[in-house]
């Protein structure tokens, strides 16, 4: 469903992006991987067209979104969930969702029941799940038919994430394509059909997330996931 092929994007001189390739299939859930300031946000804004790309192509469908601008994108069928969920504060989560759509703020709310009953309440007296989950059904009222998730899971406790983790089975079971961008490799290999680890502007590695998950070099070096076995001991490397 999408395809990126060689993509390259700067901010003013500084070249962050420097060759992404990556597909991601329809009906999956995809993962992009990768520590702090490898460029999956910069990446995430030059899929939706917020930071365009310089080079390369984006294909949705066999469409080059390459260069269109966010709003046709959106009416293309890509929603991008920002990270920092970007809600807003001191709106009430109706008008929150309201903002977005035009759209069916039923099925949102039957995805969502918590956000149902919060209808009323602002944005800042949600906590930080129910801010994740209001930004989340912002993107849904599109009804995309590729979700991009930007660290979904940042900051949430495990209860939380658990939750987070709910929505994005369901999300797959309804045929909705996701990308799930995350430092969490735990949380992701659990939800992916198919992963792939970014590294300094580029994926180095595309694999099964099984196979992942027992690749101890690429979980250390290029995930920053402690070692097996390493437990809470002191790392007499550092
Ligand atoms: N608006 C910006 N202007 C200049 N540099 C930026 C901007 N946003 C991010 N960067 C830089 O681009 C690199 C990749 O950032 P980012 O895409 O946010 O990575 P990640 O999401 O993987 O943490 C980092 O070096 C970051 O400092
Ligand atoms: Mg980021």
């Amino acid at each position: 469903m999408l395809a990126v092929t060689d993509l390259h994007t700067y901010y003013g001189e500084s070249h962050v992006l420097q060759g992404v390739s990556l597909d991601a299939a329809r009906g999956a859930v995809t993962a992009v991987l990768g520590r702090n300031g490898v460029g999956k946000t910069t990446l995430c804004r030059s899929l939706v067209g917020l930071t365009p790309a310089r080079a390369g192509r984006i294909a949705l469908n066999g469409v080059d979104i390459t260069r269109l601008p966010p709003y046709r994108i959106h009416r293309l069928g890509v929603s991008l969930v920002p990270q920092g969920r970007r809600i807003f504060p001191s709106l009430t989560v109706r008008e929150n969702l309201a903002i977005a759509a035009r759209g069916d703020l039923d099925r949102v709310f039957s995805v969502f029941p918590r956000l149902a009953e919060r209808a009323g309440h602002r944005g800042n007296e949600l906590s930080g799940g129910e801010q994740q989950m209001l930004a989340i059904a912002r993107a849904l009222v599109a009804r995309p038919l590729l979700l991009v998730l930007d660290e979904p899971t940042e900051g949430l406790a495990p209860v939380l994430v658990a939750e987070v983790a709910a929505v994005i089975r369901r999300l797959r079971e309804e045929g909705t394509s996701i990308l799930l961008v995350e430092q969490n490799v735990a949380f992701a290999v659990k939800l992916a059909d198919w992963a792939h680890v970014m590294s300094r502007g580029r994926i180095v590695h595309s694999t099964d997330p099984a196979a992942l998950w027992n690749n101890e070099e690429v979980k250390t070096q290029l995930l920053g996931v402690p070692p097996a076995g390493a437990g809470a001991r002191p790392r007499r490397d550092l």
